[in-house]
């Protein structure tokens, strides 16, 4: 048994599986923006738990709503009604273009979801030949099967084929590209995030999306929105599609929803929940009333404090203040992003920025190898925002050049 000092265990044998680069470090405290490792070093944490913790960390009212619920009822199964599960359903029917929501506990397990979904519909209402998904290229679903082969990256899929039949990878945002693969009889469904977040931080073209929409219509394709990052506030309104002039048919969301217990939902029209009966889908654990409490009072708080409008405010802001690092140093490429979802791209790998901030107590996290990706708690503030800049200007500084 091999003891491991120096890498964050503190010496403990380490038998968790090695599926992640962990940096060496053990987080045992947050609180809004900040998380503390155990040995009292403070961060200020630009990461958000990759995109979950909007709320910021150990948010009072969230806590409360936990503990109530633990000491209540945490688990009951999918066999009986789950009012905070119908309430939150309610509310993200009230907020969104669907109807009918399923809850899982994950984002991979939202596309499964999804995905599911829409071969049933168009296998219910056209036959089996239509059962075809193009994705695109930088996209990221997630790691179970079906996931993994929506997501249009190699590195990814290496080593686990024989991957889901029945997927083709389009070129983002060239409309030629997907009816080179569109076909009536054949396709069931384009899936796409509206802002690519691992794939680098990149948002679709809002004129793309139109006629995409469009192109669905005319072919009877179901158009899927994965709001897995970009949904719960994330980009300024609750869903990024409502900035974007179409709706889609079915939404994939998580992270965010429950300010970090662990909460996925498919959300859906009507005439394609239709298709889904007793019997067609299900998860023990999916939309359990711990989870569902959780989930009603992240998006109560979200609304009733107005963070949708402080989002946009901020997101602004962090963009225009990394804005200056371009043209000031040579690595600074582009700034992209939208809401508190922003990237720096670098002409470079992003891992040394990224290193050398945590040290010098800012996280951040890569997006699609070269993009330094900034996805702050939505509660953050300026001085948060000019404090974690500086560090990233600082950095800069000290590994590059200025121009
Ligand atoms: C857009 C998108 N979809 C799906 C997933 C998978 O979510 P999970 O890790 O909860 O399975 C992620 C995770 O980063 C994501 O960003």
């Amino acid at each position: 048994m091999s003891k491991l000092n120096d890498n964050g265990t503190n010496g403990v044998a380490n038998h968790v599986m090695q599926t992640y680069g962990r940096w060496p470090v053990a987080m045992v405290k947050g609180e809004g923006v900040w998380l503390y490792d155990d040995k009292g070093k403070q961060y200020l944490d630009f990461t958000a738990g990759i995109a979950v913790t909007g709320l910021g960390h150990a948010h009072p009212k969230i806590a409360e709503v936990i503990a109530r619920q633990a000491s209540t009822l945490l688990h009951c199964s999918n066999l009986f009604h789950i009012p905070s599960q119908m309430e939150l359903a309610g509310k993200l029917v009230e907020l969104s273009c669907c109807d009918q929501v399923f809850f899982c506990n994950s984002g991979a397990e939202a596309i499964e979801g999804s995905i599911k979904m829409a071969r049933r519909y168009a296998h219910k209402n056209y036959g089996p030949e239509k059962h075809e998904i193009i994705t695109f290229e930088h996209s990221f679903h997630g790691r179970t099967l079906g996931a993994l082969t929506a997501t249009c990256q190699q590195k990814y899929q290496e080593g686990f084929a024989p991957l889901v039949p029945g997927f083709h990878y389009a070129q983002s945002g060239d409309l030629e590209s997907v009816k080179s693969f569109l076909s009536p009889e054949k396709t069931c469904a384009v899936l796409l995030e509206p802002v690519q977040g691992e794939g680098g931080v990149r948002p679709f073209d809002k004129q793309f999306l139109m006629n995409l929409r469009k192109l669905c219509d005319e072919n009877g394709v179901l158009l899927i929105f994965d709001e897995v990052q970009t949904g719960v506030g994330r980009t300024g309104t609750f869903f990024a599609y409502e900035q974007l002039g179409v709706e889609p048919d079915i939404i994939a969301l998580a992270k965010g929803l429950a300010n970090g217990v662990p909460i996925g939902a498919v959300l859906a029209k009507q005439h394609v929940a239709d298709v889904m009966v007793p019997g067609t889908h299900a998860s023990t654990f999916g939309g359990n009333p711990l989870a569902t409490a959780a989930g009603v009072a992240t998006v109560e708080i979200l609304l009733q404090e107005g963070i949708l409008a402080h989002v946009r405010e901020m997101g602004a802001y962090l963009v225009d203040k990394l804005q200056t690092l371009v043209g000031k140093y040579f690595v600074a490429q582009e700034v992209r992003g939208m809401g508190l979802l922003v990237g720096l791209s670098l002409d470079r790998p992003a891992g040394d920025v990224i290193k050398a901030c945590l040290e010098k107590g800012l996280l951040l996290t890569v997006a699609g190898g070269n993009a330094v990706r900034f996805t702050p708690p939505l509660i953050v503030e300026k001085e948060h925002i000019d404090q974690a800049v500086s560090i990233v200007e600082q950095t800069l500084v000290e590994l590059y050049q200025p121009v």
